[in-house]
């Protein structure tokens, strides 16, 4: 069994500030490297990250490879490596594994399966309405960015949640924080916004918050329920919030939201907009239980591994096919089809009722800033002129 080979000088978790349309080097050296391949990691000591489609599924599917971080590397420092407390200390869907998570996952995803996703649409297409026309009020350029793609995510989730609208602004103040760079800022953001959950589970709560609640398995704390909430808020915020901007930037670039579009089309400009900008260009850390074979190369225990989902979608070499855009396997992104509806809405509404807008800047302006880590990369600015 040999090593997996290790990439001297490459840093895929730098903070990075870059032009749109430009394409990423680190990913292409990744992939030319080998489907799994060995970098130094930001919080210390080695990580491997696999490159290859087939190779992500197995990885993804393997009970061997845990995501608590209980067996992160010895001395790891939590905030440098941007992981969760261990699964003991906080049981949620993205520490757990195995019954427990599967436990966890039947509660939650009767609440945003498709056919009850499905039953949002109205609402849903409502809200995107309600904030872009407030937004173009009165305003002849708009940055969406700054305006719209964080709130009206937070606004879809609280409104789903049953959390009274009038807490959006300190959700998305909380949002930001979660990547505040002064001491304890995380902890103060997640208190936040737990806090915050509560509001959806009063005795008159008539939100998804309270069905949840009402679902968890029997030993489930009230803290713990409020931190499954605050789980689904900030990674429901932060994943949409970076689609919507390159999705509408492309909209308006190709004139996709004018005129007779269908919604197969709509479907077609989503899946590429995701693919070549994956909002959660990796997956979040797992761990290997104890030493490890994949694809003939061996793997310490506790061997902290992602999946390079940026580049595994951009893999010129790829085959058609489902895509690793929303992960695989037990931990696949459990809202998906709520993600998709807003981000239809949105084109929707576009299309319906700002079929002059554009945007003030060539397209091949726009740039892209990624804070680094395992964070994706959301648009620095999106001018618009919401009525042309
Ligand atoms: C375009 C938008 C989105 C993208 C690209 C995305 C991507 C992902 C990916 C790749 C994973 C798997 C991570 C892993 O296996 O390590 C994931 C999991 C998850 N996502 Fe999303 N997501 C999006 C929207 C949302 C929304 C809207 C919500 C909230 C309703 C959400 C909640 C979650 C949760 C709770 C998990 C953890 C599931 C588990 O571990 O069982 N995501 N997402």
């Amino acid at each position: 069994m040999r090593n997996a080979p290790y990439l001297d000088g490459i840093d895929p978790f730098a903070a990075t500030v870059r032009g749109l349309t430009e394409p990423d080097p680190v990913r292409a050296a990744l992939r030319a490297a080998g489907p799994l391949v060995q970098v130094d990691a930001p919080a210390g000591g080695r990580a491997w990250i696999v490159t290859d489609d087939a190779l992500a599924r197995e990885v993804l599917t393997d009970p061997r490879i845990t995501k608590d971080p209980a067996f992160a590397p010895p001395g790891w420092d939590r905030d440098t490596a941007g992981l969760e407390q261990t699964a003991a200390a906080q049981p949620s869907l993205t520490t757990l594994d195995g019954p427990e998570h599967t436990a966890l996952r039947r509660a939650h995803a009767p609440l945003l399966n498709a056919q009850r996703i499905r039953a949002q649409s109205g609402r849903v297409h409502t809200l995107a309405r309600q904030l872009l026309t407030e937004l173009a009020t009165g305003r002849t350029t708009v940055d969406l960015m700054a305006g719209f793609t964080t709130r009206y995510p937070l606004t879809v989730l609280l409104d789903l949640l049953g959390i009274p609208l009038d807490r959006v602004d300190q959700a998305a103040d909380s949002c930001r924080q979660m990547f505040g760079t002064e001491p304890g800022a995380q902890g103060r953001a997640i208190a936040a916004l737990t806090e915050l959950a509560a509001a959806g589970l009063g005795e008159d709560g008539r939100g998804l918050a309270a069905e949840l609640r009402d679902r968890v398995p029997a030993h489930t704390s009230p803290d713990q329920l409020r931190y499954h909430l605050f789980g689904l808020i900030f990674a429901g915020q932060l994943t949409t919030d970076a689609a919507l901007g390159v999705l509408i930037a492309r909209a308006l670039a190709t004139g996709r939201h004018r005129g007779t579009v269908d919604r197969a089309d709509t479907d077609a400009l989503i899946r590429e907009t995701l693919r070549q900008h994956p909002p959660a260009p990796f997956t979040l850390w797992r761990f290997t239980t104890a030493e490890t074979e994949f694809a003939g190369t061996r793997l310490p225990a506790r061997a902290p591994v992602l999946v390079d989902i940026q580049g595994i979608s951009n893999d010129p070499a790829r085959s058609p096919g489902p895509d690793l855009v929303f992960g695989a396997g037990p931990h696949f992104c459990i809202g998906a089809q709520l993600a998709h509806l807003e981000l239809h809405a949105v084109a929707a509404v576009l299309r319906t009722d700002f079929p002059d807008a554009r945007l003030t800047v060539p397209f091949t302006e726009l740039r892209l800033t990624g804070i680094g880590g395992l964070q994706g990369s959301r648009l620095t600015a999106l001018p618009v002129a919401l009525h042309g």
